[in-house]
């Protein structure tokens, strides 16, 4: 994603604690008080824009959705959506996946979607992709038991990528669909980099595996 400096985004993040977490210093976010409710609590990393995790959020309201991006200037897109229209069961985070270990309890997330991740082609930057095994493992201790990770994209080699790193991993595999867009699949909800590549004439490629 080509990345524009926003300016007042860090302002606008700061004057909206009550939608908008920005983790600077990695402290652990009390889930227990985050959402005024038990209900279960699924999270996007890497959401851009949102409009994946805000169509979920208004379709589902009897699960909660924290929307996580790393970029001041991409997460605030999406603070401008829910300022705009708010959602009780819609939480934002600014933090990079990597530190997820410090800001969520052990077994507190009940599903993570991965969509459209950065594909870090070259070799030797595989280990930022959020597939690989360092970040499968962070996804296992933040997850409950059975809960699943949901990745959906159009680039192949980082969806065989994806398909490696979790069929070596001990998890199992329970959904892979090599062309989403026609298949039996319902329900899918298009992200903005899917309305894009899709509209290309790309295939989207889903996979479903829980630890
Ligand atoms: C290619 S975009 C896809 C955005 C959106 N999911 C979609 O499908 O339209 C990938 C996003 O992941 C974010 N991202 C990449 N690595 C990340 C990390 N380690 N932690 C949090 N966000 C990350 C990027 O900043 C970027 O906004």
């Amino acid at each position: 994603m080509r990345l524009r400096h926003v300016k007042g985004a860090k302002d606008l993040i700061a004057s909206h604690p009550e939608l908008i977490i920005d983790n600077i210093d990695n402290e652990l976010i009390d889930l227990d008080n985050l959402f005024i409710n038990d209900f279960p609590i699924h999270i996007e990393i890497g959401m851009g824009k949102g409009k994946f995790i805000y169509t979920k959020a208004l379709l589902n309201p009897n699960i909660n959705y924290i929307g996580i991006e790393r970029f001041d200037s991409v997460i605030v897109r999406a603070l401008e959506k829910v300022i705009e229209e708010p959602l009780s069961n819609l939480m934002l985070l600014r933090t990079d996946a990597q530190d997820l270990r410090q800001i969520f309890k052990s077994k507190s997330i009940d599903r993570i979607y991965l969509n459209f991740s950065d594909p870090w082609p070259k070799d030797r930057h595989a280990k930022r992709r959020l597939t690989h095994k360092r970040f499968l493992d962070i996804y296992k201790d933040l997850l409950k038991e059975d809960s699943e990770l949901h990745i959906k994209t159009d680039n192949q080699e980082l969806f065989q990528f994806s398909f490696e790193e979790t069929t070596n991993y001990p998890m199992n595999l329970l959904y892979v669909e090599l062309d989403l867009h026609n298949s039996d699949f319902k329900d899918n909800i298009m992200t903005e980099f899917e309305e894009k590549f899709s509209k290309r004439g790309n295939k989207i490629q889903k996979l479903t595996a829980k630890f």
